[in-house]
């Protein structure tokens, strides 16, 4: 098994996607089998109540920074599949301006105590480069930027990036950056498709081929306390958001290897403003593209026993997550019943389909 992978989302401009990435990445992943932690870095606490958290909870991340805080004690189950949150409190904006610690330790040893229980730790940064986000950059694997598709999407990109720098130089050796996420597009307004030609010229593959279009659904989600997935499956964000944990799970399998090489563009790209720059890391697979639901009615889903993956795909069409992977998940759409939120799920053995299970993801 790979060991726990820690992304920090961060970007110190305001309102730029992190929450909502935080929060529809994170629960994507735990839909996916993934077992996830959501970190709420943010005093204004927003991760927490866009997932239905009471931010007055006894449990807090401020804890974490106080000597006698137990991490176990801090963390809560969510309603979402396979997701689990430490929330935050605005309490912790004094923690931000009144720190009087150098300890930019703190939150990696918290979080170290309880790692080994998850797949994916997500942090949700706030918008300030002060002493909680680089306690969250100190505890991270990568850093995952999202990035609004708009004029002056740049702006603060650099301070940003020589943050990240200065802290795997001094705190964080193998720090990484896991790539920008282009948030907010439009397609209908011609200069995003030329601001996303301009973020895909400067920053090469580490932009993720996935983009995360505006969607209202998004925006309206967190109003009910609940993921996109809960809200609205059927919505072009659930899709986006359900690319990009796909993208995320295939490039830790197929980047294994090469955060070297990696860490050396990130290198280049912070160091020069050079423009001849080259970056080698390999192109993203994108094979698994969009998938039409389907009616649970008109399916007799056992008639799939025995099928090959071939088979399977010819009648089914592609899978949402990893096509190597034994266990295969389709979305099912069913307005007939309550349930928002249907997943099929396959598991084969020598290529054949040996269980077929409905889970079913009932609202909060
Ligand atoms: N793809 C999207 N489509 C439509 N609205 C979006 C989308 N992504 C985010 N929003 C909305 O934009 C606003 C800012 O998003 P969000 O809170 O995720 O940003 P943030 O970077 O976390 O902000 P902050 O810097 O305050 O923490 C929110 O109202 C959110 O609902
Ligand atoms: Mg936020």
């Amino acid at each position: 098994m790979l060991k726990t992978k820690t992304i920090a989302i961060a970007n110190q401009k305001v309102g730029v996607g992190k929450t909502t990435t935080a929060i529809n990445l994170a629960s994507a992943l735990g839909t996916l089998d993934q077992k996830v932690l959501l970190v709420d870095a943010d005093p204004q606490a927003n991760a927490s109540s866009g997932l239905g958290v009471e931010t007055i909870s006894s449990k807090s991340l401020l804890k974490l920074f106080d000597e006698h805080g137990k991490t176990s004690e801090q963390i809560i189950q969510t309603h979402s599949p396979n997701l689990d949150l430490i929330p935050s409190s605005i309490k912790l904006a004094d923690l931000e301006i009144n720190n009087k610690s150098e300890n930019v330790y703190k939150l990696k040893n918290a979080l170290d105590e309880i790692k080994s229980n998850y797949d994916y730790l997500i942090i949700d940064c706030s918008p300030s480069l002060g002493y909680i986000s680089i306690n969250s950059f100190v505890a991270a694997d990568s850093i995952l930027i999202p990035v609004q598709c708009e004029y002056l999407a740049m702006e603060g990109l650099n301070k940003l990036l020589k943050t990240i720098k200065e802290i795997k130089a001094n705190f964080n050796k193998t720090l990484d950056i896991e790539g920008l996420l282009i948030t907010m597009y439009d397609k209908r307004l011609k200069h995003n498709q030329h601001i996303i030609g301009e973020l895909k010229q400067y920053f090469k593959d580490l932009v993720f081929n996935t983009i995360i279009k505006r969607n209202v659904s998004l925006s309206e989600a967190p109003s009910f306390g609940t993921n996109i997935f809960d809200y609205k499956i059927e919505s072009e964000g659930s899709d986006d958001y359900l690319n990009l944990s796909r993208e995320l799970l295939t490039n830790r399998n197929a980047m294994k290897k090469t955060t070297q090489i990696l860490g050396k563009n990130i290198h280049q790209i912070m160091d020069d403003n050079n423009e001849s720059v080259t970056l080698e890391t390999p192109k993203r697979k994108n094979h698994l593209k969009h998938f039409e639901p389907f009616d649970i009615k008109k399916k007799n889903y056992n008639k799939l026993k025995g099928l090959t993956k071939e088979e399977v795909i010819k009648s089914l069409g592609l899978v949402y997550n990893d096509i190597h992977s034994d266990t295969w998940m389709y979305r099912v759409s069913d307005r007939a019943t309550v349930f928002r939120k249907n997943f099929l799920y396959l598991s084969f053995v020598n290529n054949q389909v040996q269980n077929i299970e409905l889970r079913r993801f009932r609202r909060g």
